[in-house]
């Protein structure tokens, strides 16, 4: 799963250990909902997913969207998950006795033989430094069920993470109850899967 991280010259514990023996993943706290709905906001303002030109979505517009009612709506959905016993984690890097929260990660199992990663989210600041690879590593050893799909915009980077993660497009029609929706815009969203081994 992550072959390609034994490149020559590169290694995930190395990437991590960069973040510093000051980055760690553990579950997460009802009192981390704002710093995860900060994280939640840029990482979505910044992941390409409104970017195609026939969107119409300036960056403007995005950011505007982002920190207005997405943000809310997202206090109430991750406050929910947390209580309601969804599988959240969260990466924090801490300096000086200063511990911020840098990514989060949310999975549940669905029904028998499936389970979902419905989050995976990394500041931009901290992307590609293998957090985001250690956050799905935790959300999937939480995991029971073999089976793991997610819902990915479809133009994003995140696609070609999920890819070198393992997962696979289904090519199936998606249902979610609450895509992003900017301007009335709302995302177009791929399923992936894959199969857990162990
Ligand atoms: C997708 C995401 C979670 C990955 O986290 P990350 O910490 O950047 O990923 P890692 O550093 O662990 O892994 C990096 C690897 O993933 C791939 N990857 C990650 N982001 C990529 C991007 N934007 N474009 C291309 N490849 C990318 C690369 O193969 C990279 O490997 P390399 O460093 O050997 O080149 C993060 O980029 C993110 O938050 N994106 C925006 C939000 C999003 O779209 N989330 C998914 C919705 S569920």
């Amino acid at each position: 799963m992550l072959s390609k991280h034994t490149k020559p010259g590169y290694n995930i514990l190395a990437e991590i250990i960069q973040l510093g023996p000051t980055l760690y993943i553990e579950p997460a706290h009802p009192e981390d909902v704002p710093a995860i709905v900060a994280v939640h906001q840029e990482s979505l303002a910044t992941s390409g997913a409104y970017d195609e030109p026939q969107f119409g979505v300036t960056k403007e517009a995005l950011r505007t969207f982002v920190d207005g009612e997405f943000a809310q709506r997202k206090q109430e959905y991750w406050r929910a998950a947390i209580a309601g016993g969804t599988g959240v984690f969260v990466a924090r890097h801490s300096i000086d006795n200063c511990s911020s929260v840098i990514g989060f990660g949310a999975g549940q199992d669905l029904q028998p033989g499936v389970s979902k990663l419905s989050a995976l989210y990394v500041h931009p600041d901290y992307q590609q430094k293998g957090v985001g690879t250690a956050l799905l590593q935790k959300v999937l050893v939480s995991l029971k069920e073999p089976i793991v799909r997610l819902d990915v915009a479809r133009w994003t980077g995140a696609v070609l993470f999920f890819t070198a993660q393992g997962f696979t497009a289904t090519n199936k029609p998606i249902s979610t109850p609450d895509p992003p929706k900017a301007y009335g815009i709302m995302l177009e969203l791929i399923e992936m899967e894959m199969m857990r081994h162990g």
